[in-house]
């Protein structure tokens, strides 16, 4: 063996030899670092009760939040819960909204119903409920002044926490129709938990200001309150992008801090924004701000403030290639269209459409439209409910019943279910019904599949 003695050259390969030493350790330090990250839990869970996805946007700031401050966290919908919270749960930041009458919405109504509800039944028998004294948590409430019963979800999930014995690590925060005060505050808590005071103020996304280019009447000579279809194009620039179940927000000149929320009608390839507006009246006949301005007062040229919001838990998503059957009544129109839209650009034919409105002479919404698609086979099935037509009122969940067997042969042909349209009577009836039918167990499960999906006001 000869062995060089030339200094130069010896050199040379010590210090290749250390560039490999180094460079071993790295990667080694680097798979230790990555393999105890991925054993570890995160140090936070944000959990989620949302319905269109005010808290859930909140919770991932919430987990960016955290993460600027070195902790791991992760967020996920409470509809991910069964009957109890995850057991490894040691830190939970919960963001819940409410819905109804002071209810939880529909990703969390399998826990309120079933954990919490355990609860309050355990409380009158004497026996044990939970116990979570392992728990440090806190509440972000959301909910709007004007329903009777404020934040009552989010109040009734801390009352809750608190009488298992979890911590509370602060008061719950309770955030009035979005209040930028109330979320600096939560922002703030956060901030606190994670070590950073620096970070910069959660903001809205902007307006973009948008033109009416088209304003049709959809049920001239109605009993009920006038309806318009209203195509709507950016006032400079492109169409911006959306998904067939998003939302819309607009911004009224009379009423500017309160946007209103509509349930785009069309898809991008068509072109232009499209909502379904009925003219609402308050109690005192006043016309409402957004709905009269939307239908009536705004001109031509006048700049409509909108932006869009991305309502994941009402979009096609896993069930874009299975069957669906959508059901509504009224304006809800508007969101179930954007969906049967989107099924027509990916050629799926497999749709039942089941719609309710007042009288077929002036009510039909769309009729042209839907009769089309139903000629084509877009639609497999239509079916209408038309409430004063008769002398007993008649209404989608009636129709529901009436095809009992049919609704359970397309859920077991794997159908997905969604509902647009009026919370009241309309939402709660097609419920009962949809319970009847399939079983309550088994119209839970379809909603923790997300197989039942609901944009109801
Ligand atoms: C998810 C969702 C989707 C919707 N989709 C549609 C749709 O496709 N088509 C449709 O016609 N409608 C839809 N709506 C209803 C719509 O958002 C409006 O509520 C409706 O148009 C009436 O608004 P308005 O401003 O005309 O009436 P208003 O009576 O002026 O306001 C309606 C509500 O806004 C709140 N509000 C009013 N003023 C204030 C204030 N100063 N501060 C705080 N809150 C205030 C109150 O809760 C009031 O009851 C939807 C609602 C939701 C939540
Ligand atoms: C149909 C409907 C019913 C509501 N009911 C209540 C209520 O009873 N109490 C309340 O405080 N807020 C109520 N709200 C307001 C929502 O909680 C609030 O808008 C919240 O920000 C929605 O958040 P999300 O997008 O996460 O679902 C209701 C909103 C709607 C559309």
């Amino acid at each position: 063996m000869i062995l060089s003695t030339d200094p130069l050259r010896l050199g040379g390969a010590a210090l290749l030899c250390c560039a490999w030493l180094a460079l071993s350790a790295r990667a080694w330090r680097t798979h230790a670092r990555r393999s105890r990250v991925d054993r570890t839990p995160a140090d936070w869970l944000v959990l989620h009760a949302s319905q269109t996805g005010n808290a859930e946007a909140l919770a991932e700031r919430t987990v960016q939040l955290l993460a600027t401050g070195g902790l791991a966290a992760r967020s996920a919908s409470m509809a991910s819960l069964d009957a109890a919270l995850p057991a490894g749960a040691t830190r939970v930041l919960f963001i819940a909204s409410t819905y109804g009458e002071g209810d939880a919405p529909d990703a969390a109504a399998r826990f309120a119903g079933t954990a919490m509800a355990a609860t309050a039944m355990a409380a009158t028998t004497m026996a044990a409920g939970a116990d979570l004294r392992h728990l440090h948590y806190a509440v972000l409430a959301l909910g709007d002044r004007n329903y009777a019963n404020f934040c009552g979800f989010g109040r009734a999930l801390d009352a809750w926490l608190a009488q298992q014995g979890a911590t509370r690590l602060f008061d719950c925060i309770e955030v009035d129709h979005g209040d930028a005060r109330a979320l600096a505050e939560w922002q703030h808590q956060v901030g606190r938990l994670a070590g950073t005071a620096d970070a910069p103020d959660w903001e809205a996304p902007a307006y973009g200001a948008w033109r009416i280019a088209e304003r049709a009447p959809l049920n001239p000579g109605s009993a009920g309150e006038p309806l318009y279809r209203l195509a709507l194009v950016p006032a400079e620039g492109v169409l911006p992008d959306w998904e067939a179940g998003d939302l819309a927000q607009v911004s009224a000149p009379d009423d500017p801090g309160h946007p209103r929320e509509y349930s785009i009608a069309s898809i991008p390839s068509e072109g232009r924004l499209d909502l379904l507006v009925r003219l609402q009246r308050r109690a005192d006949g006043s016309p409402g701000a957004a709905s009269s301005w939307l239908c009536a007062g705004a001109g031509k040229d006048d700049l409509v403030r909108l932006r869009l919001r991305a309502h994941q838990r009402f979009r096609l998503g896993d069930n874009a290639r299975r069957p669906l059957i959508a059901i509504g009544n009224g304006s809800g129109l508007a969101g179930l269209r954007a969906l049967l839209m989107a099924r027509r650009q990916l050629d799926v034919r497999d749709n039942w459409l089941l719609f309710g409105e007042r009288n077929a002479a002036h009510d039909f919404l769309l009729r042209d439209e839907l009769e089309a698609w139903r000629a084509a086979g877009w639609l497999a099935r239509l079916d209408l409910a038309f409430s004063r037509d008769q002398p007993e009122r008649r209404y989608v969940q009636h129709l529901l019943r009436e095809h009992a067997t049919q609704v359970a042969d397309w859920v077991g042909r794997g159908a997905a279910i969604y509902v647009c349209g009026s919370l009241q009577g309309m939402a709660g009836g097609v419920h009962a019904a949809l319970a009847d039918i399939l079983g309550e167990a088994a119209l839970d499960a379809l909603a923790a599949q997300g197989r039942y999906r609901r944009d109801v006001y």
